[in-house]
């Protein structure tokens, strides 16, 4: 089986829909380990209820960002994944952990990227009036929140909509959104070269994958 290693520093609602999904046999394989920033995040309950190795780094502990991404580069490699899930990882990653795992390691965003890169994105579809939002899986590149999109979900958004309701919203589709995504990587169906993203050697459009 192959394995899958998660990053998260919250809830990990993603996480659970990412074990339900390796339990019900959407996703052929097995996550070997939950790694968090913080540690006090609830995932970190998630994964213990599963039975699922947890990690914690805590920024505090390290001189800086080079010294915190080398220990937790460390600490993933240890488990030999395939694959890199950020689900929830709220810390901004080096460089050179970035490039060890180029190819390996994927996000989820809560806009239609390029939309909306960084933080408060539903605030700001919100403020701006936007009738649509929604969430975007990437491959992770030096470019925050700028890698090749693979798939996004859209959700509408009604007049005097509270954010709340947009972040459930768009979180519904991400539980639906990201096992399918990390099933294409696991199964081999999906890959990126040229700064782009192939799924069944077919190269995606800067939206990612569209159904006809
Ligand atoms: C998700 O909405 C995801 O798009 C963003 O952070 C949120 C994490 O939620 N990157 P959870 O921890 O998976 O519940």
């Amino acid at each position: 089986m192959k394995k899958i290693v998660v990053l998260i520093s919250g809830q990990g609602s993603n996480l659970q829909a990412l074990i339900d999904a390796c339990q019900q046999g959407r996703i052929t394989a097995n996550i070997v380990a939950v790694i968090s920033n913080v540690p006090q995040a609830y995932g970190l309950q998630r994964a213990k209820e599963a039975g699922i190795a947890t990690d914690v780094l805590e920024a505090k502990n390290f001189v800086d960002r080079e010294a915190f991404d080398s220990a937790l580069q460390q600490t993933i490699d240890q488990y030999q994944p395939d694959l890199i899930v950020l689900a929830g990882y709220m810390r901004i990653l080096s460089n050179p952990l970035v490039q060890h795992y180029a190819g390996r390691m994927l996000n989820i965003h809560p806009s239609l990227l390029p939309k909306y890169p960084g933080l408060h994105t539903h605030r700001q579809a919100i403020d701006n009036g936007d009738s649509e939002h929604g969430t975007s899986v990437h491959f992770v590149t030096e470019q925050l929140d700028g890698g090749p999109v693979i798939l996004q979900a859209k959700v509408p958004i009604f007049p005097g909509d509270e954010e709340d309701e947009v972040i459930e919203r768009v979180q519904a589709q991400e539980h639906t959104l990201y096992p399918l995504v990390v099933n294409w990587f696991i199964e081999g169906r999906l890959e990126m070269r040229d700064n782009a993203a192939w799924l069944d050697g077919q190269r995606l459009s800067e939206q990612g994958y569209a159904a006809d």
